[in-house]
């Protein structure tokens, strides 16, 4: 039993980009950790996912004489904190879902219905980047034990995480929630209930604006990334749309505008890359190809469109 927090075993839907970094990060702290995706592909490639990421952790603790990474003791832990289910009702008994699908008020909606249909009644809290969190609770049968816990990607390595109360979220709710928060290592954030919250307010319209620069044949794509590279941040912005997801981001500009006004619309070049299905990292091509998560080349088609 892990001793700081009343919740003891957590429940994960979703084992994708987020799901995969939650569900690492929660079991890597102790958790009894559970998941579900819907597709046995899906849930071998999230575990695959979590097992490279654990040997790299491995690796840089031993770089670095233990001051980074995880000890190999705690990578087996981690494995065997760790279990995935095709079927919702293996969660029924958790004491906390952390939900991580696809960024679709009515899959979530759908889902949170089934939850309550299936009779769970445990807390109950979405990943989403900007979905209202009200909207969402009011599809939980227990709209008080619902809340916004918005991690940061890569889950093992951002500390951030953001807090959303909806209108009927419980006082208990919010303190068990932020306890789990701050036993899983993460740096609380709390944010208000309005479209793409704090942090995707301000940081999706640089996304979208730096892919505007790019349609606009401004700078090149690594020419953009390199740019903020030089104002001193980690990833560029063309790179991080890749690796967010460029559905999700074009999801979270749709909200934005929607909540927001039409300054905040997704830049054309966003969309015909969804309709491409070029969605970044996740699909092997974005603005830039990759293998095996590194990237490669900038997409051939991306050259070809803005020369
Ligand atoms: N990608 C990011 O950087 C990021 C950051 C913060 C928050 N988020 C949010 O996290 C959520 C997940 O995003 P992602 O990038 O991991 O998406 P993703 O597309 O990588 O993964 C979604 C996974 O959910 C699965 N899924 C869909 N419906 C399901 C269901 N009913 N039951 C179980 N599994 C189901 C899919 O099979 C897929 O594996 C979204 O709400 C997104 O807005 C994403």
């Amino acid at each position: 039993m892990n001793t700081k927090t009343k919740i003891r075993k957590i429940g994960v839907i979703g084992f994708g980009v987020m799901g995969s970094g939650i569900a690492q990060a929660a079991a890597m702290s102790g958790f009894e950790t559970i998941v579900r995706d819907v597709h046995i592909d899906f849930i071998e490639i999230g575990m695959q996912k979590i097992k490279n990421s654990l040997k790299r952790l491995v690796q840089n603790y031993a770089r670095t004489g233990g001051k980074k990474g995880i000890s190999k003791e705690t990578e087996a832990s981690t494995l065997a904190n760790l279990k995935t289910t095709l079927y919702l009702k293996e969660l029924i008994e958790t004491d906390i879902i952390i939900e991580a699908i696809v960024e679709r008020q009515d899959e979530k909606a759908k889902l949170f219905d089934t939850l309550s249909k299936l009779g769970y009644s445990g807390l109950l809290v979405s990943n989403t980047s900007s979905i209202s969190i009200t909207k969402l609770g009011a599809s939980f049968k227990y709209p008080e034990r619902f809340m916004g816990m918005h991690f940061m990607n890569p889950v093992p390595l951002q500390k951030g995480v953001e807090l959303i109360r909806g209108l009927s979220t419980s006082d208990d709710t919010y303190t068990a929630v932020s306890r789990l928060a701050k036993d899983m290592g993460k740096t609380v954030i709390n944010a208000k209930d309005k479209a793409g919250f704090g942090i995707n307010r301000m940081f999706i319209p640089f996304l979208n604006e730096a892919i505007k620069v790019v349609e606009e044949e401004i700078l090149s794509p690594e020419d953009a990334d390199k740019a903020t590279i030089c104002l001193g941040h980690k990833m560029g912005p063309i790179a991080t749309a890749d690796y967010i997801g460029l559905d999700t981001v074009l999801f979270i500009c749709n909200i934005l505008e929607e909540g927001l006004g039409s300054a905040y619309k997704a830049a054309p070049l966003l969309k015909r890359m969804v309709d491409a299905g070029y969605l970044g990292v996740k699909t092997g091509k974005g603005f830039y190809v990759y293998e095996e998560g590194k990237s490669i080349n900038v997409n051939p088609d991306i050259r070809r469109f803005i020369k």
